[in-house]
């Protein structure tokens, strides 16, 4: 068995630090670089959605963010900075984008499982496991195998798992993806309330970083949206969308994300052809800040803490 190498960025974060990524770049032994100087800052009560092309690195960025990389995983430069843990709950919970249900064990104690290795108390897990299990639509399937359960039922169930671990930053990867339309509206609603839970102090996770493929949902939940370019994944766009309250508002954030994702979708074509990459949004007659020129994001309503 290989074992993963720690990650360590060759510089510590500063206590007062946002929670994430700051320059990190990041290589694989086998096939370069994947993610390039990206900053990713998310703060307690928040929640950042991240979009990018298929295969520009966001499950390598949320691994590495969860420190558990895959095996030839290796950090070249910049900072990654967790929340302090707060015993027995781990400082970040991660869902990855394949379930990772034990086939061997039931719904009930797949969803435990987490908080049973980080060693919270496994009587209160479980009472939290069956209320949630309502919640997330699971109700009567607790002592299910996991073959018994739909591609949807399983993703509800391993995100259920993840937030049991009581942990305060959450990083899920594409939770939502197999999911029918009106379950994952509800289960969107979920996670918007969990977040306004965390902002009134709650014990639930106090900020998430989501993974997604969906602008809407992106849009609908977000504080912020990251925008990724293709191969290795910069920071393309970066979009405060917590103002922008209104149709108008939402419409031009809406169109500005879908912009910059087919821009970076373009680059990622004309370099696969063996063309120059960074062609695609200026062919198309895009914005400069449409077209994503690596190294120049458009912090479009950066706060003033992020300077
Ligand atoms: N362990 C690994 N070793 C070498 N290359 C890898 C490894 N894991 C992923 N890659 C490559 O890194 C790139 C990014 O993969 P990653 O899974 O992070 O993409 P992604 O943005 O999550 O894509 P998707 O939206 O399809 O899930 C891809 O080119 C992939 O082939
Ligand atoms: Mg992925």
């Amino acid at each position: 068995m290989t074992i993963a190498p720690a990650v360590e960025a060759p510089r510590a974060a500063r206590a007062d630090e946002p929670w994430g990524a700051r320059g990190l770049t990041i290589a694989f032994d086998r096939g370069g670089t994947v993610v390039d100087a990206l900053d990713l800052a998310v703060r307690p009560g928040e929640l950042v959605a991240v979009l990018g092309p298929s295969g520009c690195g966001k499950s390598t960025l949320l691994r590495v963010l969860a420190d558990l990389p895959a095996p030839g995983t290796r950090v070249l430069a910049g900072t990654v900075h967790r929340p302090d843990a707060v015993p027995p709950a781990p400082a970040v919970a991660w869902l990855p984008q394949r379930d990772g249900l034990l086939p061997w064990r039931r719904a009930l104690a797949n969803a435990t499982l987490g908080a049973q290795i980080a060693g919270v108390d496994l009587g209160a897990a479980r009472e939290r496991a069956r209320e949630l299990f309502t919640v997330f639509g699971l109700a009567g399937y607790e002592r299910a195998w996991p073959h018994e359960l739909s591609g949807g039922m399983r993703q509800r169930l391993a995100l259920l798992r993840t937030c049991l671990v009581g942990a305060r930053l959450l990083l899920l990867d594409e939770p939502f993806g197999a999911l029918d339309a009106l379950t994952r509206r509800r289960m969107n609603a979920w996670l918007a309330d969990l977040d306004l839970r965390a902002a009134a102090g709650g014990t639930e996770p106090s900020a998430v970083v989501l993974v997604t493929h969906d602008v809407d949902e992106a849009l609908t939940l977000a504080d912020r949206v990251l925008v990724l370019s293709a191969r290795p994944a910069r920071l393309v766009l970066e979009l405060d969308v917590q103002g922008a309250a209104g149709a108008d508002g939402d419409e031009d954030a809406r169109r500005r994300v879908l912009a910059a994702l087919d821009a970076a979708a373009d680059d990622d074509h004309v370099a696969a052809r063996g063309g120059r990459p960074g062609m695609g949004g200026a062919r198309r007659g895009l914005s400069r800040e449409a077209a994503g020129r690596p190294g120049a994001p458009d912090r479009a309503h950066d706060r003033s803490e992020n300077a």
